[in-house]
């Protein structure tokens, strides 16, 4: 135990502690309220490329017409993976998890950086520029590897979300997809001290570098109960299959304690996540405009059956982000599980202004823990015990 004052115990998950300040997003969780660097999320989904979000985020304040362009372009020359990565991806075993990949493969585009120990803001902010640029490639060359093709390299001339749908389908995408796609990136790039920015900060804080920062994130966005919960909500729906068998599924395992539903409920929010609400607008354009509408009605089905639920009700349980996101995205053709790193996608912008903004004004993130286990106990040799 430490010999300073006891320490007080703090709320199991760090739940209401504020670990800092920042000037990137506010997370308004009893309004259901979302804002990036001043500006609303709904606002920003509505008009804004995911390019002009990237600059805000990186900026706090909105581009020009010329710096957009010069911006887009940067990102786009760095979308190209250099021939040793591609050939490590193509050793790597093709049962391996898209997560598992990507986190693996971005620690590795270290290697080829020699400036990746040299944490000043320009360095910074260049690392952010390739990350958020091959982050996109690293994902649909997965796609490929792992499916017998070949990847297909970026083209400079489109945009990051239409260059994604590009090199993961081999086809140029429609208006429509890139649309969402861009909505998608856009509403996912930020979101306050979430699990995996908190993590990202955390490594900063020791002095640690960027490519270290971003892949720590990238392993706490995985888990089921933040990002991964996307491809688990999209799971959840087939398991129950149709609009009519909501009901039965919800009360055989919601109602008993056996499944949660994926893809509801969160930390902050205890009102509807306002990414949520347009989200399902865009799920549902989609699934019209595809004539496909079994697995939008499903996911509105379970909302509402939830909604209603006196459980529910009581804990503030709402749709989150990764609930109609999953039907989103699914409807324009993303596997499931490439979900959770279309989600790292999005989010590098955020994590990597988050990592420059700790570096402005770096302490050490190291919490304390309340010690409860045995004292003093005697010292038993090996032999004896
Ligand atoms: N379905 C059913 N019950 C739920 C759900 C859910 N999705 N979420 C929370 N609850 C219940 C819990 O059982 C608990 O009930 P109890 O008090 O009777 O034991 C109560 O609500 C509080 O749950 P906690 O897990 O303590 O809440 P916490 O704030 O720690 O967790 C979390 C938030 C992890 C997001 C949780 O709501 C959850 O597991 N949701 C499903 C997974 C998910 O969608 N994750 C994505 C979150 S958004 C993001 O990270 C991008």
């Amino acid at each position: 135990m430490s010999d300073k004052a006891a320490p007080t115990v703090a709320q199991k998950g760090l739940q209401n502690i504020v670990v800092g300040q920042s000037k990137l997003s506010l997370v308004n969780g009893t309004e259901g309220k979302l804002i990036y660097a001043g500006y609303k999320i709904e606002d920003l989904a509505e008009h804004a490329t995911f390019e002009e979000v990237i600059f805000l985020l990186w900026n706090l304040r909105l581009p020009h017409k010329d710096e957009l362009e010069t911006l887009r372009r940067q990102l786009a020359v760095q979308m190209h993976l250099s021939p040793e990565l591609i050939s490590i991806m193509k050793r790597l075993p093709v049962k391996a998890t898209p997560m598992a990949v990507l986190r693996t493969v971005v620690s590795a585009l270290s290697l080829w950086d020699p400036d990746a120990d040299v944490n000043t803001p320009d360095e910074n902010k260049r690392k952010a520029r390739q990350l958020t640029a091959k982050v996109p490639t690293i994902v649909a060359a997965w796609e490929r590897i792992r499916n017998g093709k070949a990847p297909i390299d970026p083209n400079p001339d489109l945009t990051l979300a239409a260059n994604f749908l590009y090199m993961l389908k081999g086809e140029m995408p429609n208006e429509k997809e890139v649309a969402v796609m861009d909505a998608y990136l856009v509403l996912l790039s930020e979101h306050g001290m979430n699990a995996s920015t908190f993590s990202a900060r955390v490594t900063t804080s020791t002095l640690s570098d960027m490519y270290s920062a971003i892949t720590t994130a990238i392993g706490t966005l995985k888990g089921a109960a933040h990002g991964g919960a996307n491809e688990e909500a999209m799971r959840m729906f087939f398991e129950i299959g149709s609009a009519n068998k909501v009901e039965k599924w919800f009360e055989d395992n919601v109602k008993t304690g056996k499944k949660r539903v994926m893809g509801m409920g969160h930390r902050v929010y205890k009102a509807l996540d306002p990414r949520a609400a347009v989200l399902n607008k865009k799920a549902k354009e989609m699934a019209e405009a595809t004539g496909n509408m079994q697995w939008y009605d499903l996911a509105s089905k379970l909302e509402q059956t939830a909604r209603a639920d006196e459980d529910f009700i009581k804990k503030n349980l709402y749709a989150n982000v990764d609930y109609y996101s999953a039907i989103a995205l699914y409807t324009i053709g993303i596997p499931m599980d490439q979900f959770t790193p279309l989600f790292a996608i999005a989010r590098i912008p955020g994590w990597s202004a988050h990592v420059i903004e700790q570096w402005a004004d770096n302490r050490l993130i190291r919490p304390d823990v309340d010690y409860v286990g045995p004292m003093d106990l005697p010292w038993v040799p090996i032999e004896k015990r």
